[in-house]
């Protein structure tokens, strides 16, 4: 029933039984960041339908249920979980599920044998373990540094650093103090206005040369946070040195890596952690949204050494809770079984391909960038100037919608597309179809 079918359907959004259902939601829930009026009833592999019959090609969820929707695996893991136990008080018992958990999660980081692992239940708690971990070890250093761009949360802690949209922050001051943010490595949209390589990476390299020498003590910084491809910033690659120079200074001045693989982790770049494709390691790494195939978790690993060296410095209620260690537990059996990294890296490649294809044909797409099946293409006014065209990426997405494919925005002028790693070549010929059609009515 759930199939993308090759025609390209229009729907009138909300149908009629979802307008009831999005009139609640918009009476009583929070103002948060809904997107389009598509209102649920079940969801498998990539596909979505709703509550008036319709069928949705989701392209949007791969970010987090990166196994596909309710894949069968993880809910029979999830089941059986929940006729065993639910919940322990995982931070003050013990479990064979746990021990195994983040015996696999220290593994599965690159970098050194001893390594903590703090299971916590967000992307946002897990960066918050990883600002106090740095603190605690690091007590005379109380700076942090971040990027424009990022995205680390929205809790007081790791909203400080991020630093995306100023609508994250507006009224929220003071934020944690004396954080400090330099631009991403952007080479599309150069801050610096400079042309790789011939920049000699400034934007990496001003850190030690103007930074240190005139705003930041470096001996006063305890961390510096890098998400390795920018996220909710607009899936931007740095180039291949970015990274490699930024650890190497964190390095020499004492400075702890953290690296947030919270949206580009598990698999969807091509390899299980995005850092990978820059050949470094991190002291610090988070993981968050694909880590459960829905299920609300999130870890932090570190190195041992910076571990909370005090009984009760930090701890959680539900990290580490049944359902979260079972989900935990089966992604990773799924992307290991299924060689899903393996498979992102090879429909990536098709996948971008055919999205060059469609540049070729539309000039309002000024570029196409991401690694693996965490892909863009972001809008312009002009090749030329490059200006970002939000309001058309705006009017692309609305036609999206109406005829059946969900997706993201991502950055100012961009669309994000991060379909489940399950995703197959005729469903990325469909949502290529669908876009480009939707390009021409835009
Ligand atoms: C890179 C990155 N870090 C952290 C977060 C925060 O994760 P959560 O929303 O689970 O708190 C996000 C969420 O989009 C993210 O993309």
């Amino acid at each position: 029933m759930l199939e993308a079918k090759p025609e390209i359907p229009t729907y009138s959004l909300p149908g009629p039984q979802g307008a009831r259902v999005v009139a609640i939601e918009d009476a009583i829930d929070t103002t948060g960041t809904k997107t389009a009026p598509i209102v649920v009833k079940h969801a498998k592999g990539l596909m979505l339908e709703d509550v008036d019959g319709n069928v949705f090609l989701d392209f949007t969820s791969g970010m987090v249920t990166a196994t596909g929707h309710c894949h069968p695996q993880v809910v029979n893991a999830i089941a059986q979980q929940a006729q065993q136990w639910i919940f322990i008080n995982s931070p003050d018992f013990y479990s064979p599920l746990q021990a195994e958990v983040v015996q696999r999660l220290a593994k599965l980081v690159p970098g050194l044998e001893a390594r903590r692992v703090f299971m916590c239940n967000s992307g946002t708690e897990a960066n918050e373990a990883a600002i106090k971990a740095t603190r605690w070890n690091k007590p005379a250093r109380k700076r942090l540094i971040g990027f424009l761009g990022a995205f680390h949360g929205r809790t007081m802690g790791s909203n400080a650093l991020t630093a995306s949209k100023v609508a994250q922050r507006a009224r929220f001051t003071p934020n944690l103090p004396d954080v400090h943010h330099l631009p991403y490595a952007t080479c599309y949209r150069c801050p610096y206005k400079m042309t790789y390589p011939n920049c000699d990476i400034w934007c990496a390299r001003i850190l030690e040369e103007l930074y240190f020498k005139q705003l930041i003590p470096p001996d006063e910084v305890s961390a510096i946070f890098v998400e390795p491809i920018l996220g909710e910033g607009g899936y931007i690659v740095p180039p291949p040195e970015f990274v490699k120079i930024i650890r190497d200074i964190a390095q020499r001045y004492g400075i702890a890596y953290v690296d947030d693989e919270v949206q580009a982790g598990m698999g969807k770049t091509g390899k299980m952690l995005a850092i990978e494709h820059h050949g470094v390691t991190a002291n610090c790494t988070s993981l968050g949204k694909a880590l459960g195939s829905g299920v609300a978790v999130a870890a932090q690993v570190l190195d041992a050494d910076l571990d909370f060296g005090a009984h009760g410095a930090h701890s959680n209620t539900f990290g580490g809770n049944g359902i979260a260690l079972a989900a935990v537990k089966a992604t990773l059996d799924v992307i290991e079984e299924q060689r899903l990294v393996e498979r992102a890296a090879e429909l990536g490649e098709y996948f971008i391909g055919r999205l060059r294809e469609l540049q070729g044909r539309h000039d309002a797409i000024g570029d196409v960038r991401g690694k693996g099946l965490m892909l863009a293409v972001d809008f312009v006014t002009s090749r030329a100037t490059r200006e970002p065209d939000t309001a058309f990426r705006d009017r692309v997405l609305a036609r999206c919608f109406r005829h059946g494919l969900m997706l993201l925005p991502c950055g100012f002028s961009a669309i994000r597309f991060t379909p489940a790693l399950v995703v197959d070549r005729a469903q990325i010929d469909h949502a290529i179809a669908v876009l480009d059609t939707s390009i021409r009515e835009a």
